[in-house]
């Protein structure tokens, strides 16, 4: 009864009409509806030199890191733009020096902000100033469920870090009795760990996390549209039949329970697209691509961008002249056209995924 609740039956409603607005605004090549997301991409430095990244070598574009100031004018210009959420990525965001600042201003604006991070640093001096700052969401990388696995990708150690400070954050939030803010994770598969899918969603749960997505990888993440036969993260032509047998699993555990069916946020059809990406057969339309609808990024260089090209000088124009700019026309027409297969989460739109499950979970029995 709890879900068909009539606060959620409104939300579904909004979140389909919104989603009828985007739709269409694919359709017409024009953006009908503000983005969801205003993604800032704060920093190139990193703690680590994870085996999947490439944002180190992009660290020389920066003739001039962005300021707090430029980037409270940006979350200021993107509210009045009708924008409700901020994601603030890098690199790793917990290096640049006025995180918590940042994050405070989004709240006392009103927008819902997530923090992704490597969950590294986050020590209790770290995790005390979180929860002082009222962060609403933070998402924390997994991409294994031991240390063999995730510390071959991430580095010597990093699995058990990341796994202490997640149990930290969870107690303090405890104490502080608060349930944010709520942690996240987001688990890259590749040739290295498609083999514990189904073991880190029991691990995430053991450790109190509230969802986890799963993204595959992409030859360089500085590149999306790059597709190459040769990638060292790859998962080989010998294991497809394995990957095969692991997605079924976890499509199955995705089933077993409507909490389950929540938990893991991708889609069934979206899980059963994975094996055709990494077969190298997902049809370039297999999913529509909402990059230049869904999301405006701000890059590290303070540009904007969409898919790969990254275009305009938000310190001489605002960020709504460059959404509606002739160039943001342009790429749009590219990405309608884009021959990539592609599953990056850049592309889709998650409300849409949230609402499927929702429905979703109805028709699971238990
Ligand atoms: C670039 S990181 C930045 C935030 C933070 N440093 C972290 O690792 O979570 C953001 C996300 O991109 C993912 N990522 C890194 N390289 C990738 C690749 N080649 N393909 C797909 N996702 C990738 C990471 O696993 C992480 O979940
Ligand atoms: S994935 Fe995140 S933690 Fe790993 S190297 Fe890239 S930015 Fe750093
Ligand atoms: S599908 Fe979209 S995000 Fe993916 S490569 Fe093409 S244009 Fe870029």
């Amino acid at each position: 009864m709890n879900d068909l609740s009539f606060n959620n039956l409104k939300k579904g409603f909004y979140l389909l009409g919104k989603n009828f607005l985007f739709y269409i605004s694919r359709k017409i090549n024009y953006p009908l509806a503000p983005p969801d997301t205003l993604q800032l991409n704060i920093n190139f430095n990193c703690n680590l030199r994870c085996v999947m990244c490439h944002m180190d070598k992009k660290k020389v574009l920066v003739k001039k890191e962005l300021t707090l100031e430029d980037l409270e004018a940006f979350v200021v210009q993107a509210k009045k733009m009708g924008i409700k959420n901020v994601l603030i990525l890098g690199g790793e965001p917990f290096l640049w020096r006025d995180l918590f600042k940042l994050i405070v201003f989004c709240n006392e604006e009103g927008l819902d902000t997530t923090v992704i991070t490597n969950g590294v640093l986050l020590n209790q001096n770290m995790i005390k100033k979180i929860i002082q700052s009222k962060l609403p969401h933070i998402h924390i990388s997994l991409d294994g469920a031991t240390s063999e696995t995730h510390d071959i990708i991430r580095g010597k150690g990093v699995f058990n870090k990341a796994v202490n400070n997640i149990q930290l954050l969870n107690a303090y939030k405890a104490k502080n009795n608060t349930q944010f803010p709520t942690i996240g994770t987001t688990f890259t598969i590749m040739k290295h760990n498609f083999h514990e899918l189904s073991e880190v969603v029991k691990l995430a749960q053991k450790l109190g996390i509230d969802g986890l997505n799963f993204q595959p990888v992409v030859i360089d993440n500085t590149e999306p549209r790059l597709r190459s036969k040769s990638s060292s993260v790859w998962i080989e032509d010998d294991d497809l039949n394995k990957l095969d047998t692991v997605i079924d699993k976890l499509i199955e555990l995705k089933k077993q329970s409507r909490e389950n069916y929540v938990f893991i946020e991708n889609t069934v059809s979206n899980l059963n697209l994975i094996r055709k990406y990494f077969k190298r057969m997902l049809s370039p339309k297999a999913q529509p691509c909402y990059a230049g609808f869904n999301r405006l990024h701000v890059t590290q260089i303070g540009t904007s961008y969409l898919c790969d090209v990254s275009f305009g000088d938000l310190k001489k124009r605002t960020l709504k002249e460059i959404w509606f700019s002739k160039e943001a026309k342009e790429q749009r027409k590219k990405i309608k056209n884009c021959q990539t297969p592609c599953m990056q989460f850049c592309s889709y739109r998650s409300e849409f995924y949230m609402v499927k499950n929702q429905l979703g979970k109805i028709f699971v029995r238990k």
